[in-house]
C-alpha cells in the first residue's frame, strides 16, 4: 500500500482531462444542467436519472427547516438555526486507506467530470418521518473508481468535519465527535448511492450537510452522512457514531425494514413530514421501496440479526 500523500493533490496529478471548473456551478450540479454547455456537453439536460420516485417532493422549505444534525445541537430546527456558521469554501476530502491513489483532494477536483444527476429519492428517518428529496449529486462508484480500489478493501468509512468552533454541537457530548458512518464495498459502489452536492438545484444547504454529504436511500437516514471530510477504503468494518452511542438500537447496515421493530417504537409505518396533523401514516416498505434494486446485496443474511 502506498503512503496516504498528505499534500495537496488535485485529479489533474492522476486524471488527464482535468479542466478547472467554476466551483460554485460545479457545486449546484450545473454540469448536468446544461448550464455550462460548453464544458458540460454532452450531458443531458436536468437528467432525472433512472431511479427517480415520481412521488411529489416535499418543499424546499420542509427539507431545509426539519433536520437532524447533532454538529448544531440535537432539535430538528437548531441545523436551520446554526449551520449559517459553517464555512464550507475552501473544502477538501482526504481518500485514504486501500486505494491506488490516496490524497488530500480539493472539493473542486472531487466533483470535476462526475456525472451530477437529480435524483428524487425517497428518505426514511429512524424516527418514522420520511420526505421525499430531489438530490443533486453524482455516484460514490464514480468517485472510488477514480481513486482506485485495492483488492483488499471490504468496506468504505466515512467521516464528517470536526470543526467546534463552528459546529457548536460540537462542544456537547451529544455524540462522540467527529461523526462517523460506514458501507460495505458493495453498498458503497451501488448506483443509488449518491455524493449529493445540492438539493432542488442548488448548492447543498448548510443545514443538509454542505458542501458534500452521502445519500443512501435505500438505509435509515443516520447512514447518509453530512460534510463529509474523510473516505477511507477498509478491510474491516468500521464504526459508525450510532452504532457506538447504542449498538442494540442501531446496527451496522441499516437497512429499511418494516418487519424489524426499532427496541423502542416500530418501523412498520412512517408519518410523511408536511404531511398536515391529520395526515395518514403510510406503510413503510422493505428497503425504503428500493428492494427491486438492493434486496440482493443481502440475499442469505438473516436482516433481524443484521440489523
Ligand atoms: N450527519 C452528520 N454529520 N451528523 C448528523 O447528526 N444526522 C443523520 C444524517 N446525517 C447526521 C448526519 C440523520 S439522523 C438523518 S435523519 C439525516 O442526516 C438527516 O438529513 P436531512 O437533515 O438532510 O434530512
Amino acid at each position: 500500500m502506498r503512503r496516504a500523500q498528505t499534500s495537496k493533490l488535485t485529479w489533474s496529478d492522476v486524471t488527464p482531462e482535468a479542466t478547472y471548473l467554476n466551483r460554485r456551478a460545479v457545486l449546484a450540479g450545473l454540469t448536468g444542467i446544461g448550464a455550462l454547455g460548453a464544458i458540460g456537453a454532452g450531458l443531458p439536460a436536468h437528467a432525472a436519472g433512472p431511479y427517480s420516485t415520481d412521488e411529489a417532493p416535499n418543499t424546499f422549505e420542509e427539507i431545509t427547516s426539519y433536520n437532524n444534525f447533532y454538529e448544531f445541537g440535537a432539535n430538528k430546527t437548531d441545523p436551520a438555526k446554526y449551520a449559517h456558521a459553517l464555512t464550507t469554501d475552501p473544502w477538501s476530502i482526504e481518500i485514504t486507506g486501500l486505494v491506488e491513489r490516496p490524497g488530500t483532494y480539493d472539493l473542486a477536483d472531487v466533483v470535476q467530470g462526475q456525472d451530477i444527476q437529480e435524483r428524487i429519492y425517497r428518505f426514511r428517518c429512524v424516527e418514522a418521518w420520511s420526505m421525499v428529496i430531489p438530490w443533486l449529486g453524482f455516484e460514490l462508484a464514480g468517485l472510488l473508481t477514480r481513486v482506485g480500489v485495492q483488492p483488499s478493501a471490504k468496506y468504505v468509512a466515512f467521516e464528517t468535519l470536526h470543526r467546534p468552533e463552528e459546529m457548536r454541537g460540537q462542544k456537547m457530548p451529544l455524540l462522540k465527535w467527529p461523526y462517523v458512518e460506514g458501507l460495505r464495498l458493495d453498498e458503497a459502489m451501488h448506483p443509488l448511492t449518491l455524493m449529493a452536492t445540492g438539493l432542488y438545484g442548488k448548492d447543498m444547504p448548510n443545514q443538509n450537510g454542505a458542501p458534500i454529504r452521502l445519500v443512501v436511500p435505500w438505509k435509515y437516514g443516520f447512514k447518509s452522512i453530512k460534510s463529509v471530510v474523510k473516505i477511507t477504503l477498509t478491510a474491516e468494518e468500521p464504526p459508525t457514531s450510532w452504532n457506538r452511542a447504542n449498538a442494540r438500537e442501531y446496527g451496522f447496515y441499516s437497512n429499511v425494514n418494516p418487519d424489524v421493530d426499532h427496541p423502542r417504537w416500530s418501523q412498520a409505518s412512517e408519518r410523511r413530514v408536511g404531511g398536515g396533523l391529520f395526515a395518514k401514516r403510510q406503510p413503510t416498505l422493505p428497503f425504503n421501496g428500493y428492494g427491486e434494486e438492493v434486496a440482493g446485496l443481502y440475499e442469505g443474511m438473516d436482516l433481524a440479526k443484521y440489523y
